[in-house]
């Protein structure tokens, strides 16, 4: 089955809602001069929660041909929640998809597997495509080796999920994550590998065909194509580069400049 190739562009805390306009406007004249063919992949943007309304009236008016993804959501639908973002809010703002379990949010907000399972049947329930985010620190890695914990946390975050449901998996090893340290297409391979294992396992072998497996971590202009051209890596989850107009229009590109 073929999988259409997922860039996401994890903006972070980057951006207020002014430059948001001036720099989606910018990307989608990147690309249109450089008369990118917007059907050969989807390119989802992950701005703040305070810009979502800013890039959506611009989807939304058809001016740009991206896809409106939120970075976290609430396990709670409403109630007495003070500052957090139900996902009933994101779906009625046209997000397509939402962030769950970045290891920015595992490390500094203390979210466990447990929370990021309950997080994933939030996205779900509220008709959002969770972006479920595994990966392992340098010290897991070096203990447990490439693939446990990975295996093991999205094990939990599919727990309870149902066969035919949308879900998109990104494979971050942590080392790797604004590091500058990039992993190997190999090193990336052979996890994301065996994250399509689970997901068969979870939800079946159609589920294994259909579910795009991303690599983050350090994905630049320059590295994106040597992942995209692994069998079981389908897109990439970019962050610092997301924010760079030309990086990440030759990111979005990268079928151009090497030949997949
Ligand atoms: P990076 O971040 O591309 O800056 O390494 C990736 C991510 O955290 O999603």
């Amino acid at each position: 089955m073929a999988r259409t190739p997922l860039i996401a562009g994890n903006w972070k805390m980057n951006l207020d809602h002014l430059q948001a306009v001036a720099f989606v406007q910018k990307l989608h004249w990147t690309l249109k001069d450089a008369a990118h063919d917007e059907n050969s992949v989807e390119v989802a943007l992950f701005p703040p929660f305070t810009n979502l309304r800013t890039v959506q009236i611009l989807i939304d008016a058809d001016k740009v041909p991206f896809v409106l993804g939120a970075q976290d959501l609430s396990t709670h639908d409403s109630g007495a929640y003070t500052g957090e973002v139900s996902g009933v809010f994101l779906d009625k703002l046209a997000c397509r998809y939402v962030i769950v379990g970045h290891s920015e949010r595992r490390d500094y907000h203390h979210e466990t597997d447990a929370i990021v399972a309950e997080k994933v049947q939030a996205a779900l329930r509220n008709h959002l495509v969770p972006v479920i985010c595994v990966g392992e620190t340098l010290e897991q890695r070096e203990e447990s080796g490439p693939t446990a914990v990975s295996v093991a946390q999205l094990q939990v975050a599919l727990e309870g999920v149902p066969a035919d449901a949308d879900v998109v998996v990104a494979y971050e090893p942590v080392w790797a994550i604004g590091t500058g340290q990039v992993a190997s297409p190999e090193q990336a391979q052979e996890v994301c590998a065996a994250l399509r294992a689970v997901v068969a396992e979870k939800l079946g072998d159609d589920a294994a065909a259909r579910t795009r497996i991303l690599y983050g971590g350090s994905v630049k202009s320059g590295n994106v194509a040597s992942f995209l051209r692994e069998p079981d890596v389908d897109g990439a989850l970019v962050g610092g580069a997301s924010i760079v107009v030309d990086e990440f229009a030759a990111i979005i590109r990268y079928q151009k400049h090497v030949g997949v």
